[in-house]
């Protein structure tokens, strides 16, 4: 199963591909994950990624099309995938359609996870993730039974650097002008599907389960 996760900041695009991972065995694939893992080992491409992710901006496409194109050419990728947070340009989703083109994939779902950016600034700012298994939790809304540590595997909890206020509010900014095109984009490919992402996260989880059953043939 080849899926897209869309959604704004803090719709709980990680949350539900975590929980699709186990669900159905297949990668998850999130760029921002993968620029937060360059910056922490301090590689050039962390280099190039971190003043744009501290801003709230988009690395450019130049730099984030390639370290896509390079993942999913790997072998895990054969069965499926879940691309969190990639595409969010029309530019970038153009290089997808040619990347997958070449590799004989067709995506199954586009998955849109919506939410009110009241919300999204609430889960963004409560947001915590564990140093080391990243397991992702929120200080109120999804609290780890003993506060600051993880419930699997007990290491401590850290906020991301660009969760504070005044960087969500120009992601939000970002995603509506750079990201938000490629829902008509979707839509008229016949892909597209809308999951209302203002629920308990089991509810969320089951709704867009149900959709990509839905499209299996
Ligand atoms: P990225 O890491 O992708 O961040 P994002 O898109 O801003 O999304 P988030 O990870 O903040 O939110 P999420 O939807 O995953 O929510 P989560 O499940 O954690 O990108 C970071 C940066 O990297 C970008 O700003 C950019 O600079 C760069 N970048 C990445 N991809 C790029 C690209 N393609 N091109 C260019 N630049 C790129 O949930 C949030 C919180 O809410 C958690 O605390 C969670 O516990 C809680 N929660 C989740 N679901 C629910 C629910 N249903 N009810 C209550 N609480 C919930
Ligand atoms: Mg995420
Ligand atoms: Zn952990």
């Amino acid at each position: 199963m080849y899926i897209l996760l869309m959604g704004p900041p803090g719709a709980g695009k990680g949350t539900q591909a975590a929980k699709l991972v186990d669900k159905f065995s297949i990668p998850h694939i999130s760029t921002g994950d993968m620029f937060r893992a360059a910056v922490k080992e301090g590689t050039h491409l962390g280099r190039q990624a971190k003043e744009f992710m501290d801003a709230g901006q988009l690395v450019p496409d130049s730099v984030t099309i390639g370290i896509v194109k390079e993942r999913l050419a790997k072998p895990d990728c054969k069965t499926g995938f879940i691309l969190d947070g990639f595409p969010r340009t029309l530019e970038q989703a153009a290089a997808l359609d040619v990347t997958l083109d070449q590799l004989g994939i067709k995506l199954d779902r586009v998955v849109n996870i919506t939410a009110p950016d009241d919300e999204l600034v609430k889960r963004i700012t409560g947001r915590r993730i564990c140093k080391g298994c990243s397991a992702t939790y929120h200080v109120v809304l999804n609290a780890p039974l003993v506060a600051g540590k993880c419930d699997k595997c007990g290491a401590e909890l850290f906020q991301r650097g660009d969760d504070q206020a005044e960087t969500v509010t120009k992601r939000l900014e970002v995603y509506q002008v750079q990201t938000e095109p490629l829902i008509s984009y979707y839509r008229d490919k016949g892909v597209y599907a809308e999951i209302n992402g203002l629920q308990p996260i089991d509810k969320v989880l089951d709704d867009v389960v149900t959709n990509l059953r839905g499209n299996r043939t």
